[in-house]
């Protein structure tokens, strides 16, 4: 990965190994369990993204409330990760957990529907502007059904996605592009069933002569998007991108399909209910169970009218779509509570100044350092980057990516009770986070970026 130096190399190596130092020092306990897990878990934890965390080992938790961690070495941590967006809604928000152990005592799954499946059925049709909803376990499930959905229906073969997209763990997703324009699967792509290059094509984030390419010869079944880049860092769409997408895909006959899993943080109904954007499928996930695995898949009408007759209801079961647990009762349950009364617009205009203001504490600190990077928020979403100016592409953005010393801002600001995502630097914050987390976030920055500086 590239490596733009914009802090002194030496003196970010020196820093590492002190902080390292004093994490290891501060978290003994979790030392120890990290030690005995791998006697059973592959490299000590239970899902191999956790081998991201910046210390030496992940601090295991002995409980989350709100917007706060506190390990099993007593430290607490303002948590702006939030489970990576899973625990948007705030650990354990009250009216989740309260229906969730409701349904805990009157039936888990049955394979039968419940009346908690419609409420959640008619917000997210509220929210989203699409009347008719699926559920799933996971936001990867949902986008791997809608492809699926989307190919069959329109008899095209391939999709296309933004270079330095994440949709989950999605085969035909993991593509990018080579320095000569050819597909190729994308870096640390592990095991791809087939060549990418036969699924999908891949267009830059923000250029629209590259979707009329891509789209010419009306090959694509559908186009899969976030609208907003956040999984290599938010880069945000220019004055026009979207309508443009939304005009190509209706004109050559190729499906929309937005994906709000992460870009629901910029209000109730995400970027589609903030901006009046028309996808034909939307898939949310992560956020709406309020911690509990679940995922939705919402389309048009018009795309359940043409799907029906393709599927013969004997053969529902097996067609690749669904699951067994997929739309299960605590599921459903527990997305009725988080959006019926945790995830409200009442918190989002809560939640959308926090950010601003850590969005503003963090660039004050930028200017007063006088470091070349830049603050980017979408709603309750905000990141520092190691660049000056705002990149319009994810390769752009990807240049700029500078894992060494992400890691060491997060592990400093771990070491003094912050908690960042340690993916992109995401800071997310939840109808529980307050201004005063948000405050000690800009007082650690400041001092970690003091320390790269002086
Ligand atoms: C935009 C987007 N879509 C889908 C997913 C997949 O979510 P999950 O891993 O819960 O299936 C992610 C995960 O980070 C995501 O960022």
């Amino acid at each position: 990965m590239p490596t733009t130096s914009t802090v002194d190399r030496d003196r970010l190596a020196r820093l590492m190994a002190a902080e390292l130092d004093r994490f290891a020092r501060a978290h003994p306990r979790s030392g120890k369990l990290h030690e005995q897990a791998k006697a059973s878990l592959v490299d000590g934890v239970p899902m191999n993204w956790m081998v991201r965390w910046a210390g030496p080992w992940p601090p295991f938790v002995d409980q989350a409330g709100g917007a706060h961690i506190r390990c099993v070495d007593g430290h607490d941590y303002v948590d702006f990760c939030l489970g990576d967006t899973g625990a948007m809604a705030g650990h354990g928000p009250s009216p989740t957990v309260a229906a969730v152990e409701r349904q805990l005592r009157r039936g888990i799954t049955h394979m039968l529907p419940t009346d908690d499946a419609i409420a959640a059925g008619e917000d997210l049709a509220r929210r989203f502007g699409l009347p008719l909803w699926q559920f799933t376990i996971t936001a990867t499930d949902a986008n791997r059904f809608v492809i699926r959905l989307a190919r069959h229906l329109t008899g095209r073969s391939k999709i296309v996605v933004h270079d330095h997209c994440y949709h989950g763990s999605v085969d035909e997703t993991f593509a990018t592009r080579a320095a000569d324009g050819r597909v190729i699967a994308s870096r640390g792509s592990i095991g791809p069933p087939v060549d990418p290059a036969l699924t999908t094509r891949v267009v830059d984030f923000n250029d629209v002569a590259d979707l009329e390419r891509a789209l010419a010869d009306e090959q694509v079944a559908a186009v899969l998007i976030e609208p907003a880049l956040t999984n290599v860092g938010i880069v945000l769409p220019e004055p026009g991108y979207l309508d443009a997408v939304r005009e190509i895909t209706r004109r050559t006959g190729t499906l929309l399909i937005i994906d709000e899993t992460h870009t629901i943080c910029a209000g109730p109904g995400g970027m589609t209910g903030r901006d009046g954007l028309e996808p034909d499928l939307l898939v949310i996930g992560k956020t709406i169970g309020g911690g509990i695995p679940a995922g939705t898949y919402g389309m048009t009408r018009d795309v359940a009218d043409r799907v029906r007759p393709l599927i013969d209801v004997d053969d529902s079961d097996i067609g690749g779509i669904g699951g067994t647990l997929a739309g299960y009762a605590l599921s459903t349950a527990a997305i009725r509570a988080t959006l019926g009364e945790v995830l409200t617009s009442e918190a989002f205009g809560r939640m959308i100044p926090l950010a601003e203001r850590w969005e503003v504490g963090a660039s004050e600190v930028i200017a007063r350092r006088d470091v070349p990077w830049h603050v980017a928020r979408l709603g309750a979403r905000a990141e520092y980057h190691f660049v000056a100016t705002p990149p319009r592409t994810g390769s752009e953005q990807a240049a700029h990516m500078d894992p060494v010393l992400e890691r060491f801002l997060h592990l400093w600001a771990m070491n003094r009770g912050v908690l960042m995502t340690p993916f992109h630097n995401m800071a997310l914050t939840s109808p529980a986070t307050t201004a005063a987390d948000v405050d000690r976030h800009t007082e650690v920055f400041d001092e970690a970026v003091a320390a790269l500086t002086a």
